[in-house]
This record gives C-alpha cells, structure tokens and sequence, in this order.
C-alpha cells in the first residue's frame, strides 16, 4: 500500500515572513492522512525544519550537487540539506532541466547522492508541449525515467513527479485519461526496470494542481499525490488540496 503524499515546490519563493504560512498549515492538519512536504527556497530550509519541527511536515530541498562537499560555488549538496533538516530533494524537475541543461545522468547521479545522504528523492520528468502534440509523450517519458532513475532506488528513497512542462504554471492540466495513461505506463517501467520495488515507489502528478482539481486527480489509479507549486504558497490553498488526498 502505497502512502499518498503532498509535496509543496515554492520554487523561488518565500522570505522569511511566508513560514507563517507554513506553520499555519501544520497547525491546520496536525494528523493529516496523507504524508506533507514543503521544498522551500535554500535560504529558508533550516528555519522551516525549526518552524516545523515536532509537526507532521517535512522539509526538502529543491536540488542538490551530485557531490557531497567540494569547490562548487553557488551549489548546495544533499548532505548539507540533510543537516538543515531535510528528508527530501527534488531532482529534475523541468524548470532547472531547461535553465541549468540537466540531462539524465546527471539527475540519477543527484538521485544518487541524494540517497547516499539519507534523503527521499522525488525525480521529476514530463513532456514539453511539442513532443505531447507529436505523440511522443510516452517515449519521453519512458526515456527520462531509464534515464534518471539511479542504482539503488527503493520504494522509501525515490518518488517520481509526472509533470507535463506545459501544465506547470498555466492553469492547464491534461486530460484524467491522459494522466492516467502516463503513470500507468510509469508503473509498467517501474515493475520492469525495479521487479522487488517498482510496486511500492509513489508516482506524483505536478502541473497546475490546485484545489478544484485535486480531488479529481487524485482518484486516477496510480496517482500517488501531487508535486504542487503555486497552489501550496498558501496555507489554505494546500490544506485543501492535502484534504483531498
Ligand atoms: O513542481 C511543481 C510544479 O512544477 C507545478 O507548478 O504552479 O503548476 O503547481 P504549479
């Protein structure tokens, strides 16, 4: 059985006045049945982990290098994370594939080092508009996820994100049918490449979710919760969207 989980991306957002938000979510569902995650911004991590601690929520990063220490300007590893008070990192996802030209390789080695530091990565993959409207989705999908799944992943350590790039931040979701396509494809690869954890690994649906839709999403088979950006900036947008869970 495969626990649902929320998990909020603010991305570029939040200053120090926004934890508020989160605590105000945690204090809100103290004993939600689905598991929460807030990624904030790196300057915010340690403090929300504080802020949050004692609490049901936990606290990931948005990215991490491939190695745990060493002369990388800029870059923070997963073992830095981990002692800030993360239990997850996302890996892959479109924007820093697209801005930072993330390949592959290089998100199943952040996977990787993700995992060597203890944390739960959530590798993120998903189409661009372009390749859905030549009917390649599937094999983009099935390609990234070969791609950037690392040695090693388990059903504890690694989640995968199904996030369209055009659905991120539009207001445009695909289709139930076409969500329930994907991830069911994502769950045959899984079964295939991991026989003993391809089962248990949680598949998220990330893309414009938002409280009107969450409920819907979240009844197709093998959507196992949500990757949420701008929805979970607001304490009562992601309590509704965690009660839907
Ligand atoms: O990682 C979450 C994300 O990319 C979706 O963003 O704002 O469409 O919910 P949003």
């Amino acid at each position: 059985m495969r626990r649902k989980l929320a998990a909020g991306n603010w991305k570029m957002h939040g200053l120090a006045a926004d934890l508020a938000e989160a605590e105000a979510l945690s204090k809100a569902h103290p004993a939600p049945r689905c598991e929460v995650l807030i990624c904030p911004p790196a300057t915010l991590l340690a403090r929300l982990a504080d802020t949050l601690s004692g609490g049901t929520v936990a606290v990931g990063g948005q990215d991490c290098h491939t190695a745990a220490k060493g002369a990388h300007t800029g870059d923070v590893s997963a073992v830095m994370l981990a002692d800030a008070g993360a239990t997850h990192v996302i890996v892959g996802h479109s924007e820093r594939r697209a801005d930072h030209a993330e390949t592959d390789a290089a998100i199943a080695a952040k996977a990787a080092s993700a995992h060597a530091a203890g944390l739960t990565a959530i590798i993120c993959l998903g189409e661009t508009e372009a390749q859905r409207d030549a009917g390649e989705t599937l094999a983009v999908v099935a390609a990234q996820l070969a791609g950037s799944l690392p040695e090693g992943a388990t059903a504890a350590n690694t989640v995968i994100a199904y996030e369209p790039v055009w659905a991120i931040g539009t207001g445009r979701t695909p289709t139930i049918d076409q969500i329930a396509e994907v991830h069911t494809a994502l769950r045959t690869h899984l079964r295939s490449a991991l026989p003993a954890e391809g089962d248990g690994i949680r598949l998220l649906y990330g893309g414009s979710v938002k409280p009107a839709n969450a409920a819907e999403i979240f009844a197709v088979a093998d959507v196992d919760g949500a990757l949420v950006g701008g929805a979970s900036l607001k304490a009562a947008d992601f309590g509704a969207i965690i009660a839907a869970l």
